[in-house]
C-alpha cells in the first residue's frame, strides 16, 4: 500500500519504544511528527507527494535491523522503529557530509542565514568540516527578472520546487534537467524563469530548504529579525502571510504554511512579491492640508480639527445630505463599521459607499435578495469535491491566483468535469473539459439554453424545486420557448458545443464559480438570475463543492458590505428599508436614521458634478484612477468644497484633497477582513506605520472626537465588541484571535428545512437584447486584468518589483484582424471608443477571438478606464465595465 493511500485498518507500531496506533497507508514520519517525535527531512512537505530524495529521514526497524525512508514507508503492524540509533546517525551525518561537499563557500552570505536547513540539520548532527573534497557544482546566478534569484550551487535536488510547482500550484514551469552530478530543476531547454510559463508565485522559492532559490531584493537585506503573520490585503482570496522585517520594514514575505489556511503554501506573485510597495518613498508619513494652493505638513490636531469643523460647518450650511463618505473594501472590518457610524450617526447621511460598488455591487445585492443573505459561506477547498464546475466571467488564474490553483487541482488530480465561458481562451482553458467561447455579455442567454437543454432532457432536480423553490412553472414554460437557433447566433456558439456542456452537466450537482466579468457586465442581473435558476434546478446549492462561488476581487468587498459600508444596507446586510431593523439601530446609536438610501460612489460624482455635494471624506480608494471616465471624475471632485482622502499612498486623487490623512496598510495595524469564502480573519501588525502615519481606526476615532461625539474607541477591542452585540453574523469578532465562518442569517426555507422560512423564487427566463453592428466602433474591447495587478493598480503600480519587469500592458488582438487591420506585433495603436482614446502596443494572439480585442487594466494609471462609459449599474442602459465599442488605428 502507498503512502497517503490511507485506509481505516488500524496498526499498532512502536516509535522509540513508544506504542502508537495510526491508518494503515500513513507514513512512519507521519506518525512520528503527530506524536511529537522529531526526524530531519530535508525533501518532505506535508502539502506535497512524499519522494524519498534525501534519505535523511532515515529510520532503523529493530526487528528486522531494515534502516528506510520514513516519509515513504508505510507503517506495518508490530514495528519497531528507531530513529535514532548510531547506525543512523552515521548515515545521516554521511549524507549532510555529502551534501556540504557539494555546496559552495557561500553560506556566510546567503540571505537564507540561520534558516537554511541544511545548515541547521549540519549543526543538529555536529557536522561542520566534513573531511570529503570540497566539489562545489558552480553554476551562474540567474537573476535577470526581479522577482526570483536562483543560485542552483546551493541546490541539494530535494525536489520540493518542482513538486510544489507541478501539484500546488499546477504550473510546470520547471522539471528535473540533465542527470547524475548535473541534474538541476530547470525550466525547458534552460530558458530562463521570464521566458518559461512561471508566473513568479514565488511558491516553489518559500519551500526551497537552501538558499538555492530566493526573493530577489535591491540590496543585500539579510535575515529578518521577526517574523509575523498577518493576511494579504490585496486580492479576496485572504491568503495566510508570514512577514519578515529588519529595522521595522518588511522585507520579506512567505505564506504560512499553517494547515487550514485558505492558500496553505501557496501565493500568488502579487501577495508574494509586490509587498515591496510598503517601504516607497511615496508612503504618506504626515498629516497635510492645502494651505495657498499647496498641500503642506500640519499636527494631527490642526488636521482633523480643521476636517471636523469643515464638515459641521457645511452640514450647517447645506445639510447632511450635502456630505458623502466614499469608503474602501481595503480597509478592514473594523474600520468600515466606524467609518459608516460616523456618516449615519454623526453627520446623519446614508451617502456611504465602499470601492465594491465598482466591483458588481448590484448584481451581488440582487443575488443577496433573491436568497435572503444565505450561502454565505463557500469553502474553496468544496471545490476538490465538486461533482462538476462551471467558471463564467472570471480568469482566476489571472486575477485571483490561488482560486486558479483551486480549480486547476480539482481538474488535474480529481478529474472533475471543469467548464470554461470566457470570450477569450484564458490559460485555464487547458485544464478544461471544454471552453464555451462565447461573444461578450450573452452569458444569460447561454445559460438559458443550457437550462433548456437540460429541461428538455427531463434532467431537473424535481425533489429540491418541490421543497425548497417557488416558481418553477413561469421558468419551465420560459426554458420551454428558448429558441436554440437564436442562442446559437446571440452567444457565437453553435448547438453541438452546448450539448457537450449539458452532457457533462447533466445528473450533476454545480459548483459555479463566477467573477467580475458576470459583476460588472452589461447584463450582470440577467446573468445572475439564469445562474441561479440553474443551480436551483439541478439542486445545486449549500453544501460543499456546488453552488454559486463570487469572487470578490477586493480583500474585503464583502466584508465592508456587511459592516455597512453601503448606501442601502446598515451593518449585517440590513436594508436601511426594513423599519424594525433600522429602528433597532436607532436605539442602539441613538440617533435617527434616514430610511431613504443614500448615494452610491456613481451618484456621489454625480451630485458633486451639479455642485450639490459639497465635502466627500474618501477612506483608501483612488478613483480618480478607478473609476470611468477619469477626467469627468477630475471635473467632479474640483467642485467639491472639501475634499479629504485617508490613504497610504501619494495617488492621483491624494493629489487633489484639501486635507490628506497618512493611514496605514494591513501589515502595521491590527483589524480584521473578510474574505470571498466568508471566512473570517484577523491580524495584528507586523511594523508600525510609517512616520506619523496612523491606524485608519484611530484616525476614525480621534475624528469621532473631534466632531463632538461622546462615544469613544480607545482599543479595537471596543469596536470589536461593538460589532459582536450588534452584527449576529458577526458574533465571534470580539474574541480576536481566531478565524471563524460569518453566521449565515437566511430566512429562505432552503437553510431552515424545517418548514419555517420562504422559498427561494425562480426568476422568469429573459432574453436580452440584439446588439446591432457598428461601423464607427466596430470592434468589441474586453477589459481584464492580469496578475501582476490588483485592481486599479494603486498600490502594485508602486511596487519596484513589478515596475521592474516592465510589463508594457499590451493590447491583444487575433492574428486575422491584424492581418485585415495590418498590424503587426509591437505597432503602437490609438483605441478610441465613443468615451476617450488611449495608446498601446499590439500583440497578435490566437487566442483571442476575431472581432474582440482584449485590454489590460491598471497599466498606464488604468487608463483604459478612459474608454468606458462612466454608469449607474442599476440602470437599464448600463453599458457595463468590462467591456466597449472600439476602434483602433495605427499611430504614425
Ligand atoms: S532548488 Fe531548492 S527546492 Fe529545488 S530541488 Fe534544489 S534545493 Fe530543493
Ligand atoms: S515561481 Fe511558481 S510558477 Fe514559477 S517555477 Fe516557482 S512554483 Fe512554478
Ligand atoms: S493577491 Fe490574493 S491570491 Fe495573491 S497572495 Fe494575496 S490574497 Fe493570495
Ligand atoms: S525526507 Fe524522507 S527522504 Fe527526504
Amino acid at each position: 500500500m502507498a503512502v497517503s493511500d490511507k485506509s481505516e485498518i488500524e496498526i499498532n507500531l512502536t516509535i522509540n519504544g513508544i506504542s502508537l496506533n495510526s491508518l494503515s497507508g500513513t507514513s512512519i514520519l507521519e506518525v512520528a511528527l503527530a506524536n511529537g517525535i522529531k526526524i530531519p527531512t530535508l525533501c518532505h512537505d506535508p502539502h506535497l507527494k512524499p519522494v524519498g530524495a534525501c534519505r535523511l529521514c532515515l529510520v532503523e526497524d529493530k526487528k528486522s535491523g531494515r534502516i528506510m525512508a520514513s516519509c515513504v514507508t508505510p507503517v506495518s503492524p508490530d514495528m519497531a522503529i528507531l530513529t535514532d540509533t548510531p547506525a543512523i546517525k552515521k548515515h545521516r551525518k554521511n549524507i549532510i557530509s555529502l551534501m556540504i561537499a557539494n555546496h559552495p563557500e557561500s553560506c556566510i552570505v546567503c540571505n537564507q542565514g540561520n534558516r537554511c536547513e541544511l545548515r541547521r540539520i549540519a549543526a543538529d548532527l555536529g557536522v561542520g568540516q566534513t573531511g570529503f573534497y570540497p566539489m562545489p557544482f558552480y553554476t551562474g546566478l540567474e537573476e535577470a527578472n526581479p522577482f526570483i534569484i536562483r543560485d542552483l550551487s546551493k541546490c541539494i535536488l530535494c525536489g520540493k520546487c518542482i513538486r510544489a510547482d507541478h501539484e500546488l500550484v499546477v504550473i510546470g514551469a520547471i522539471d528535473y534537467n540533465l542527470r547524475g552530478l548535473k541534474s538541476r530543476p530547470a525550466t525547458v531547454h534552460e530558458m530562463p524563469l521570464e521566458h518559461s510559463s512561471c508566473t513568479f508565485c514565488g511558491t516553489c522559492v518559500s519551500m526551497c530548504p537552501t538558499g538555492a532559490l530566493m526573493a530577489k531584493n535591491d540590496g543585500y537585506v539579510g535575515t529578518p529579525e521577526r517574523e509575523s503573520s498577518t493576511i494579504c490585503g490585496f486580492c479576496g482570496v485572504g491568503c495566510s502571510l508570514v512577514m519578515g522585517s529588519v529595522d521595522g520594514k518588511v522585507i520579506e514575505v512567505n505564506p504560512s504554511h499553517k494547515e487550514g489556511t485558505v492558500n496553505q503554501s501557496t501565493l500568488c506573485v502579487r501577495g508574494h512579491f509586490a509587498h515591496d510597495f510598503l517601504n516607497v518613498s511615496e508612503r504618506l508619513t504626515t498629516p497635510l492640508i492645502r494651505k495657498e494652493g499647496k498641500l503642506s505638513p500640519v499636527s494631527w490636531d490642526e488636521a482633523l480639527e480643521y476636517v471636523a469643523e469643515r464638515f459641521l460647518s457645511i452640514k450647517k450650511a447645506n445639510g447632511p445630505q450635502s456630505i458623502g463618505f466614499m469608503g474602501s473594501s481595503k480597509c478592514t472590518l473594523e474600520e468600515n463599521y466606524l467609518f459608516q457610524k460616523m456618516a449615519r450617526a454623526i453627520i446623519g447621511t446614508n451617502n456611504v459607499d465602499s470601492g465594491s460598488n465598482g466591483g458588481g455591487q448590484m448584481v451581488l445585492t440582487h443575488l443577496n435578495k433573491r436568497l435572503d443573505g444565505g450561502d454565505r459561506v463557500k469553502s474553496l477547498n468544496g471545490l476538490e469535491k465538486a461533482e462538476v464546475i462551471l467558471v463564467i466571467g472570471i480568469n482566476p488564474t489571472q486575477s485571483v491566483p490561488v482560486v486558479g490553483y483551486y480549480l486547476k487541482r480539482a481538474s488535474r488530480f480529481k478529474g472533475i468535469p471543469l467548464i470554461v465561458v470566457d470570450p477569450k481562451k484564458t490559460d485555464l482553458v487547458p485544464f478544461s473539459d471544454l471552453w464555451l467561447p462565447v461573444l461578450p455579455h450573452t452569458d444569460s442567454e447561454l445559460i438559458n439554453g443550457l437550462a433548456a437543454m437540460l429541461y428538455a432532457r427531463k434532467s431537473y432536480n424535481a425533489e429540491f424545486i418541490n421543497r425548497f423553490t417557488e416558481g418553477f412553472e413561469t421558468y419551465r414554460d420560459g426554458l420551454s420557448s428558448v429558441d436554440f437557433e437564436r442562442v446559437s447566433h446571440v452567444t457565437g456558439l453553435d448547438r453541438g458545443i452546448m450539448e457537450k456542456a449539458t452532457d457533462l452537466i447533466e445528473g450533476r450537482k454545480i459548483a459555479i464559480v463566477a467573477g467580475q466579468g458576470v459583476l460588472q457586465q452589461r447584463f450582470g442581473t440577467r446573468t445572475m438570475d439564469s445562474l441561479l435558476n440553474l443551480a436551483l434546478m439541478t439542486g445545486s446549492l449549500g453544501g460543499e463543492g456546488k453552488g454559486l462561488y463570487f469572487v470578490s476581487k477586493e480583500n474585503n468587498q464583502f466584508g465592508a458590505w456587511d459592516m455597512g459600508s453601503m448606501p442601502d444596507f446598515l451593518p449585517g446586510r440590513q436594508s436601511i428599508q426594513n423599519n424594525f431593523m433600522r429602528k433597532r439601530w436607532e436605539q442602539s446609536w441613538e440617533v435617527k436614521i434616514s430610511p431613504e438610501p443614500g448615494l452610491n460612489i456613481i451618484r456621489m460624482i454625480e451630485e458633486a458634478e451639479k455642485k450639490n455635494l459639497k465635502a466627500l471624506f474618501i477612506m483608501g480608494e483612488n478613483p480618480v484612477q478607478s473609476l470611468p471616465q477619469p477626467d469627468r471624475i477630475i471635473r467632479a471632485l474640483n467642485n467639491l468644497e472639501l475634499l479629504v482622502v485617508q490613504d497610504i499612498l501619494d495617488t492621483q486623487t491624494t493629489r487633489m484633497a484639501n486635507v490628506v490623512l497618512p493611514g496605514a496598510t494591513s501589515c502595521e495595524k491590527e483589524g480584521s477582513f473578510t474574505n470571498l469564502e466568508g471566512r473570517v480573519q484577523s491580524f495584528k501588525p507586523v511594523v508600525s506605520p510609517p512616520g506619523k502615519a496612523r491606524a485608519d481606526w484611530e484616525i476614525l476615532d480621534q475624528l469621532f472626537s473631534k466632531l463632538g461625539y461622546a462615544k469613544r474607541y480607545p482599543t479595537l477591542q471596543k469596536i470589536r465588541e461593538e460589532i459582536s452585540r450588534l452584527v449576529p453574523m458577526y458574533g465571534e469578532l470580539e474574541s480576536g484571535s481566531k478565524a471563524f465562518w460569518v453566521k449565515e442569517t437566511s430566512n429562505r426555507l432552503f437553510f431552515h428545512p424545517d418548514g419555517e422560512g420562504e422559498p427561494i423564487p425562480f426568476s422568469p427566463v429573459t432574453s436580452i437584447e440584439d446588439e446591432t453592428s457598428n461601423d464607427t466602433y466596430p470592434l468589441k474591447a474586453i477589459l481584464g486584468s492580469l496578475r501582476y495587478h490588483l485592481g486599479s493598480g494603486t498600490r502594485t503600480g508602486y511596487s519596484n518589483r513589478i515596475r521592474d519587469f516592465a510589463l508594457k500592458g499590451e493590447a491583444e488582438i487575433s492574428p486575422e484582424d491584424g492581418i485585415h487591420l495590418n498590424l503587426k506585433e509591437g505597432d503602437i495603436i490609438k483605441i478610441s471608443s465613443p468615451d476617450g482614446s488611449i495608446s498601446r502596443a499590439v500583440t497578435l494572439n490566437k487566442d483571442v477571438r476575431q472581432g474582440l480585442i482584449f485590454i489590460p487594466t491598471a497599466f498606464h494609471e488604468n487608463d483604459a478606464m478612459r474608454l468606458i462609459t462612466f454608469a449607474h449599474m442599476g440602470d437599464t442602459d448600463f453599458p457595463g465595465w468590462k467591456e466597449c465599442n472600439v476602434r483602433i488605428e495605427k499611430s504614425e
